[in-house]
């Protein structure tokens, strides 16, 4: 089990933060420098304040969908919000940053609040997931990477809840083990959407403002 732990706290780990953020940042500086086709038209509105405008209002549903795909923006939110918010307020995470990455932490929440919002995140997993296999059009969208992608951060989270007792080293190691996996598979996946989101709204909503578009 030592030497186990010495290698998944050792190389292992710099290997996978390594893939990570090579391939995070090369994979944006790549799009980024793709740039875009010089619009000829005269501009009607602001493209940045267009920009600035859809990535947040981007973040509301609209009205006329809503009632629609209420269980997808509900479980969404669950999923989204729950893990930003384990992953950067609860006491093993943010020690494992001060540990290995930062060399400082931060106040963290009480133990009954991140079991609950590990456990409203894991639900809202669970049921994104259930929807991407059964609903017959996002089946059809959904492509092997979703899945790869839906596995890999449901088994981190079900180990995450495992080692929520903190009793067993080997529950620890496997937690830590799938969290590096899904280090290594995020910059090749369609998880990039956690920073490219920013981008694409911002682009189409650019371009709206450019053209007089209200949206
Ligand atoms: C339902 C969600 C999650 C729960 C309940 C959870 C729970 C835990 C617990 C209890 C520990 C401490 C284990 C111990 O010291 O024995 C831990 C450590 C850790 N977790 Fe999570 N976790 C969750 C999600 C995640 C996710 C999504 C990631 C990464 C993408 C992650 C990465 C880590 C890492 C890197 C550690 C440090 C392991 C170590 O100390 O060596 N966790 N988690």
């Amino acid at each position: 089990m030592e030497t186990i732990a010495a290698f998944l706290e050792g190389p292992f780990w710099y290997f996978s933060a390594a893939v990570f953020v090579v391939g995070v940042v090369g994979r944006l500086a790549l799009a980024l420098s793709l740039g875009s086709s010089k619009s000829l038209s005269v501009p009607r509105g602001s493209a940045s304040a267009g920009a600035v405008r859809a990535v947040f209002s981007r973040f509301v549903p609209r009205r006329d969908f809503y009632r629609r795909i209420r269980l997808e923006v509900i479980a969404g939110y669950a999923f989204h919000v729950g893990l930003f918010v384990l992953l950067f307020f609860a006491a093993p995470h943010v020690e494992f940053y001060k540990e290995y990455i930062l060399g400082f932490g931060w106040p963290t929440m009480p133990r009954w609040a991140f079991i609950v919002v590990s456990e409203i995140a894991f639900a809202g997993l669970i049921v994104l997931w259930l929807r991407r296999l059964l609903h017959p059009v996002s089946r059809k969208l959904s492509d092997a990477g979703d899945h790869i992608g839906s596995i890999l951060i449901f088994f981190v989270m079900l180990t995450g809840c495992l080692a929520l007792g903190e009793d067993h080293e080997s529950l620890r190691l496997i937690h830590l083990f799938l969290a590096q996996l899904l280090l290594i598979y995020f910059p090749f996946s369609s998880l990039m959407h956690t920073f490219t989101f920013v981008f694409s709204r911002g682009y189409i909503g650019a371009g709206f403002a450019h053209h007089g578009v209200k949206a």
